[in-house]
């Protein structure tokens, strides 16, 4: 399973790829508005910042919503740098630039997906990443798990290669459920990877280990 970080913090881009586990990053306006990223330039000037920090797929997300508004802006992004994936809103001209970004050999990801419809819709398309959205689906009382094994079933029945990009990960278990059922990448913030190393026997266990050692060491 690769693991991405969903943030536009340089810091916490650093600090989870320097714990060694890191595969990529993806971001979205909101999280560059979060960092106080704004303007054209800032924002090209931060993508091309998180790609020198992280070895690995960095999405970028266009802002234009019509179809040539998205393939100049896709184009354009992708040439930043090798790492981009273009990352592209789950509507109609969005699934054709995808189309016509993939057939250019530029990667994509399909954001804001939020039924097993769209992600078959993705992955016909050649989408290189799919994001369900599950966080987003819990909070409206709708089982985000069940989202990613539909897509899992149904991109198996007929190999689809797309990925599934598990997204709007909020803790730990949503990582690890959506480990068990296959996703291929999760994306969330740092405490829901660094979360993963905490267990309280490992604490306990440490200490005493510790403690013994002193003790015949003395
Ligand atoms: O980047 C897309 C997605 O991960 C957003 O997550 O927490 O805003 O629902 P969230």
């Amino acid at each position: 399973m690769k693991f991405f970080i969903d943030t536009a913090n340089l810091d916490q881009i650093a600090e989870a790829e320097a714990l060694g586990v890191l595969d990529g990053v993806t971001t979205n306006p909101s999280l560059m508005a979060k960092e106080g990223i704004t303007g054209r330039d800032n924002i090209i000037k931060h993508y091309v910042d998180i790609c020198n920090i992280v070895d690995g797929d960095v999405s970028a997300e266009v802002i234009a919503t019509d179809f040539e508004g998205i393939i100049k802006e896709g184009e354009e992004l992708a040439a930043l740098h090798e790492q981009i994936i273009v990352k592209v809103p789950m509507i109609k001209d969005g699934v054709k630039a995808i189309k016509y970004l993939s057939d250019k050999g530029i990667k994509t990801n399909c954001t804001l997906v939020f039924s097993p419809g769209q992600a078959l819709l993705a992955a016909k398309a050649g989408a290189t990443y799919v994001s369900p959205f599950i966080g987003r689906l819990d909070d409206i009382s709708t089982d985000g798990l069940s989202l990613i094994a539909d897509i899992r079933q149904i991109y198996d029945n007929y190999g689809y290669e797309t990925e599934i990009l598990a997204a709007s990960i909020r803790h730990t278990m949503h990582v690890i459920d959506c480990a068990k059922l296959g996703a291929d990448v999760m994306t969330g913030p740092l405490s829901a990877i660094t979360g993963l190393l905490k267990h309280p026997l490992t604490d306990i266990g440490l200490e005493k280990f510790l403690a013994d050692y002193k003790k015949g060491n003395n």
